[in-house]
């Protein structure tokens, strides 16, 4: 029985990280060294985001992050954004009613102005939905970048002293982090990104301050569980040390 409590499954919040938050990336050379169009590798992506947020259930994470449009990929060709704005649409109206059942909370993050009606009405029919939910922490970021978010809530804090809410002296890394979309959900422990690029592309860069990061050279579409669960390893045999000393350092 001991034994048995030692494995991941049969003790899930053994040094599991609590949040994980990953930069799914390498979709289009996926796809491009198939010889098949871009789109495909983002279909075949949304595949793999399915088994990463199974598998988060599975392995006892409390929140998953994932980075699925950037402020920046407005950037990108319009077929292709169209294509991404139709399988976003296509997955939170297809997988909400699953997700519900499976007591998973959806949140969306990043920034809604301007987006189209039909998608803001799905982000909050889908939360709205799940709000209860005390299972799984899904977080969607979407048209979010980390510094846009960063000024909107440093705009919400001045509103809310110049409207007499917050005062000047009580400004502080709490009330700041209270005006983020990620309002409410602790720091992601561990981030992870694919495709062997290693930056964060604007992902989190407030809360990812003592995160522990991982960086493979797998591609996005081709991501599964065993995968996760190697992030997951890797993470545990950091020392997160906050500034402080080790705490095994500290006994010796
Ligand atoms: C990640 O894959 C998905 C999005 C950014 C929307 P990419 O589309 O960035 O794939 P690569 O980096 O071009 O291979
Ligand atoms: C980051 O990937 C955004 C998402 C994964 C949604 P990008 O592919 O847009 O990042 P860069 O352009 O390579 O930095
Ligand atoms: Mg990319």
């Amino acid at each position: 029985m001991d034994a048995a409590n030692d494995t991941a499954s049969s003790c899930p919040d053994r040094g599991v990280p609590a949040h994980v938050a990953v930069i799914m990336d390498g979709n289009g050379r996926w796809a491009e060294s198939r010889g098949l169009p871009r789109v495909e590798g983002h279909r075949r992506g949304l595949e793999a985001l399915r088994r990463t947020v199974r598998a988060a259930e599975d392995l006892g994470i409390r929140a998953l992050t994932v980075y699925s449009f950037s402020s920046e990929n407005w950037r990108r060709p319009a077929a292709e954004v169209t294509a991404l704005l139709m399988l976003l649409r296509r997955f939170i109206r297809g997988d909400t009613v699953e997700l519900h059942a499976r007591n998973v909370r959806i949140r969306v993050i990043g920034d809604r102005a301007g987006l189209p009606e039909d998608i803001i009405a799905l982000f909050e029919e889908s939360e709205s939905l799940t709000r209860n939910n005390s299972g799984l922490v899904f977080q969607v970021a979407f048209n979010y970048g980390s510094r846009d978010e960063i000024v909107r809530a440093v705009r919400r804090t001045v509103q809310d002293v110049a409207e007499g809410r917050l005062a000047l002296d009580a400004i502080d890394e709490t009330a700041l982090s209270e005006r983020l979309d990620t309002a409410g959900i602790p720091d992601p422990d561990l981030v992870i990104r694919t495709s062997g690029e290693m930056r964060l592309s604007n992902f989190l860069l407030w809360q990812a301050a003592y995160a522990e990061f991982v960086f493979t050279p797998v591609l996005w579409p081709d991501f599964d569980r065993r995968h996760l669960e190697e992030a997951v390893a890797a993470y545990r045999g950091r020392d997160r040390r906050y500034g402080g000393l080790s705490a095994a350092g500290g006994q010796n």
